[in-house]
């Protein structure tokens, strides 16, 4: 195995254990909440670790010992449930509190060129996991450059990752309908995701990806300045907020960030999987529209 390839395997083992702090260079121990520390140092139950995800790219002697011809594993690596330490991860840093908020906007015919320059800054990035993930192309976003409106999602699927563009599947099909009943047409808004690489098995992207990515998608809202953002889900609405708060206590009020209006709405993907939440979706979305005094379309008889 390559090196390179074995460092990777290291950081991914260490990442299923819920070890984040590597990729700052700062000490760890001093970015680990002391919450979690503790519950770290009372973890090392050595058959009892999480299979790593990776475990392809493990090296032979590293990986467990399992018969290939059992039908399940062995007592002896049936590992317990790795502990939820979700919920001990820092609360990421809200955009406002990223960078100060720009006190002039570009200039609407300097925009395309600002974003171009935005994406050339991105090049074939490799700042964070995801770019050794599988990821095929990184996902910039689509849409108007002088969008008055911006939907932030979490992060490419395979579609996207396929073809470059965000929301383009399934649940992106649904963002377009969300988007027409609204009276507008998808090229009319700006359209991104917290993270731009597609995460491997379409996972909900870790802290450090969330946050290492967020640096560029606050410099395309301060490019493209929208007057409202929805965040679709609760990975948009915990990173463009800095928050960590049920989706459910983020809807029906309004937020801020870099200067725009947020609207927390349900993520078109959670809306496939339970359509019963279409109509407070739309609730939302018509809260939305009454701030911009968008008209929905005429329905024909
Ligand atoms: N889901 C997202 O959050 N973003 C996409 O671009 C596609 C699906």
């Amino acid at each position: 195995m390559v090196p390179e390839q074995q460092l990777r395997a290291y950081v991914d083992y260490l990442r299923d254990m819920g070890i984040y702090g590597l990729y700052h260079r700062e000490d760890p121990k001093v970015l680990l909440p002391e919450s979690l520390r503790e519950r770290l140092s009372t973890a090392t139950q050595p058959l009892a670790m999480p299979a790593p995800r990776h475990s392809a790219v493990l090296s032979v002697a590293s990986r467990p010992t399992m018969s290939p011809l059992a039908a399940k594993p062995s007592p002896a690596v049936v590992s317990a449930p790795p502990p939820d330490l979700s919920s001990l991860m820092p609360k990421p840093p809200s955009f406002d509190s990223l960078a100060p908020i720009p006190t002039h906007i570009i200039l609407a015919a300097d925009r395309v060129a600002a974003l171009d320059a935005v994406r050339a800054e991105i090049g074939d990035c490799t700042r964070c996991p995801l770019a050794y993930g599988g990821r095929h192309t990184i996902v910039f976003a689509d849409g108007d450059p002088n969008a008055r409106l911006m939907f932030v999602g979490e992060g490419p699927g395979a579609d996207e990752d396929a073809s470059g563009l965000p929301f383009v599947g399934k649940a992106g099909q649904l963002l377009n309908n969300m988007i027409a009943a609204m009276g507008l047409r998808r090229e009319e808004v700006y359209i991104a995701n917290i993270v731009k690489c597609r995460p491997p098995a379409n996972r909900t992207p870790e802290f450090v990806e969330a946050t290492t990515c967020s640096q560029f998608l606050l410099k395309q809202i301060d490019i493209v300045h929208p007057e409202v953002i929805v965040a679709l889900g609760a990975t948009a609405a915990t990173y463009l907020l800095g928050v960590k708060q049920s989706l459910a206590s983020l809807r029906g009020q309004w937020h801020t960030a870099r200067g725009a209006k947020v609207a927390v709405t349900y993520h078109p993907a959670f809306l496939l999987r339970d359509p019963r939440q279409k109509g407070e979706a739309w609730k939302d979305l018509q809260r939305v529209m009454a701030e911009m005094h968008l008209t929905p379309p005429k329905r024909s008889t």
